[in-house]
């Protein structure tokens, strides 16, 4: 045990804990009504959100981040890798045209070569480390390298008996390529991206993970996991996952390598077979695990040591193929609305609140006046909303336009028919927003009488006309496959306990 002890301490520190940890979110864009890249950024900014991941090097996105301040983790997606990792002239090309035109003015801080290669495109194992090699010796030549990190995102799948953490190993098939690229990490000092599911080792443990353990929420002491070799207690699957990446890059021996979390969440609607995947769970993990990560807790084997995290996803993405989850792994729809209201107080300065879940509907911006008094007569008549509080000498009679007028009677309306969906279009003159309309004495149905809500709503309504930002559908898929190691996991919640 002593032996154990030492060769932990060692480990502990080895990996170096002096940065923050930080929560990024992932912005997947298989999204039908695709927001533009502007108000993707003032979502982004409204949210208090300053790290971002890209699944490709999408211009005009890279543009909208220009003088932002946030951080862009940009991707070379998978179907662009086997050209790259071929070609140190296509690489050159590569950072030339997505890189290097657009810093500093965008602070792009790493490059995701592919995604989940291993697994979704195996074919191109073996030159991976020489696509990383090339974009990196591109860097290295814009003088790049030290503030652009270079490294590859992969499923937790290759990390084979993860449970007890201490006895995992990478998939050995892959030894001629792990070895090496821990290597290329290590020189560069660069970090292994990880995505990391909990909802997924749940899902196909068979009811063996318990579900409190996958949300992170608290468990009896006599119900953590204990990894025998070490004797250290774990409270969460997510923990469990990264502290066998650890050991798993240790039986390497690569023992000062960070892990950076490239993707984690929880689906917040399923099809029939998938009844975990609800609002409360996701909002109970995504909730927890922002608390997690900002806590700089780390994990049982490197406490303290950050795991910064990209949230997995920021839009529900309509588009994608497969269960109704895959559709929904989104904190916000395409509108900018919380798909639900994360509990993070405390939680610091991401997220700007968990206050409320208000929408209004409101006029558009620039809508036809004529259509406007059309839809307000319908709204007062019709449609049965009472006007009185527009009539003169009433609180919502002032502003005394039709823009002010018919934003009352349709918000009306919408409230009045439960939110429910179509009840604010008017026409196509009408949007959602989250923003309060209400003003001095004049209240509007719906308001609780606050001004804070989730984001400044305003500049997110849909745009009159369909915006398309032109980006490809991304390459993303995530594999599904669940980390082998958590069914032994899930076995040994039975036998191993303190
Ligand atoms: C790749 O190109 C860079 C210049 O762009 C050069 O410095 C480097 O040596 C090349 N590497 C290989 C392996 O050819
Ligand atoms: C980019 O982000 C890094 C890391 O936070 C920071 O040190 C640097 O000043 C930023 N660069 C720009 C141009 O904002
Ligand atoms: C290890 O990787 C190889 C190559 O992808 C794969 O065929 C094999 O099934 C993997 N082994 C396990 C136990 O997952
Ligand atoms: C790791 O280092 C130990 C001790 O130096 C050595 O015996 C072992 O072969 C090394 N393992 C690998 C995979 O390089
Ligand atoms: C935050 O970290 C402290 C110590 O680092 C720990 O005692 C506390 O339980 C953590 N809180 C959460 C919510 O993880
Ligand atoms: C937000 O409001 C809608 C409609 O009022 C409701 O269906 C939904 O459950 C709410 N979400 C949260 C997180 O409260
Ligand atoms: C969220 O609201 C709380 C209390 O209402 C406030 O103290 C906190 O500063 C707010 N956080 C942000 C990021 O706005
Ligand atoms: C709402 O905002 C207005 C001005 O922005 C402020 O005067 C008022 O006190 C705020 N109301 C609440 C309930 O915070
Ligand atoms: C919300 O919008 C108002 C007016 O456009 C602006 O003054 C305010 O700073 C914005 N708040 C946030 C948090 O962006
Ligand atoms: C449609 O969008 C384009 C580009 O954002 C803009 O220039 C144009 O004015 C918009 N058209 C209308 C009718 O708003």
């Amino acid at each position: 045990m002593a032996v154990f002890m030492l060769l932990f301490l060692l480990l502990v520190s080895a990996v170096s804990g002096d940065e923050d940890a930080f929560i990024g979110v992932n912005i997947g864009t298989d999204i039908s009504d695709m927001p533009s890249p502007t108000e993707v950024v003032a979502l982004l900014k409204a949210q208090s959100i300053r790290y971002v991941r890209l699944y490709d090097a999408d211009r005009a996105m890279l543009l909208a981040l220009a003088n932002t301040g946030i951080h862009v983790t940009v991707s070379v997606p998978n179907d662009q890798l086997l050209g790259i990792g071929q070609s140190n002239a296509t690489a050159a090309n590569w950072v030339a045209r997505n890189i290097v035109s657009h810093v500093p003015a965008t602070n792009i801080t790493a490059i995701a070569v592919g995604s989940e290669v291993l697994n979704a495109l195996p074919n191109a194992g073996p030159i991976l480390v020489s696509a990383l090699k090339f974009i990196h010796s591109a860097l290295v030549a814009s003088n790049l390298d030290s503030q652009i990190k270079v490294s590859t995102p992969h499923s937790s799948s290759i990390i084979l008996d993860s449970f007890p953490p201490s006895q995992a190993f990478f998939n050995r098939s892959w030894d001629p390529v792990m070895v090496p690229l821990l290597k290329f990490l290590q020189s560069t000092g660069s970090y292994l991206m990880l995505n990391v599911y909990p909802y997924y080792d749940y899902i196909q443990s068979n009811g063996k993970i318990p579900l409190d353990y996958a949300l992170f929420r608290p468990l009896p002491p006599n119900k953590e996991a204990v990894d025998a070799n070490t004797l250290l207690h774990y409270t969460n699957v997510f923990d469990a996952v990264v502290d066998a990446a650890y050991f798993a890059m240790s039986y390497l021996n690569f023992t000062n390598i960070p892990i950076v979390v490239t993707e984690s969440g929880w689906p917040s609607k399923g099809d029939s077979s998938e009844p975990d995947a609800i609002v409360d769970n996701a909002n109970t993990y995504n909730s927890n695990l922002i608390k997690h990560v900002l806590n700089k807790t780390g994990t049982p084997k490197h406490p303290r040591i950050a795991v910064s995290t990209y949230i997995y996803e920021l839009y529900n993405e309509d588009l994608r193929t497969g269960p109704d989850s895959e559709k929904n792994w989104g904190l916000f729809d395409a509108n900018g609305i919380p798909v639900y209201t994360m509990h993070l107080t405390d939680a610091g300065t991401v997220f700007a609140n968990d206050t409320t879940n208000q929408t209004f509907c409101v006029a558009k911006r620039g809508a036809d006046p004529k259509m406007l008094q059309a839809a307000l007569d319908w709204a007062c008549g019709p449609g049965k909303v009472d006007c009185s509080p527009l009539l003169q000498g009433h609180p919502c009679y002032e502003p005394d336009n039709v823009v002010s007028h018919s934003t009352y009677a349709f918000n009306a309306y919408y409230q009045q028919m439960s939110k429910s969906p179509g009840t604010c279009d008017f026409k196509g003159v009408a949007s959602i927003t989250t923003t309060d309309p209400s003003h001095g004495s004049c209240r509007f149905p719906g308001s609780f009488g606050k001004n804070g809500t989730l984001f400044n709503g305003t500049s997110l309504a849909p745009s009159l006309n369909d915006t398309n930002s032109g980006c490809p559908p991304q390459y993303h898929g995530r594999s599904g496959s669940f980390t082998t190691s958590v069914i032994i996991f899930a076995l040994l919640l039975g036998a191993v306990f303190l």
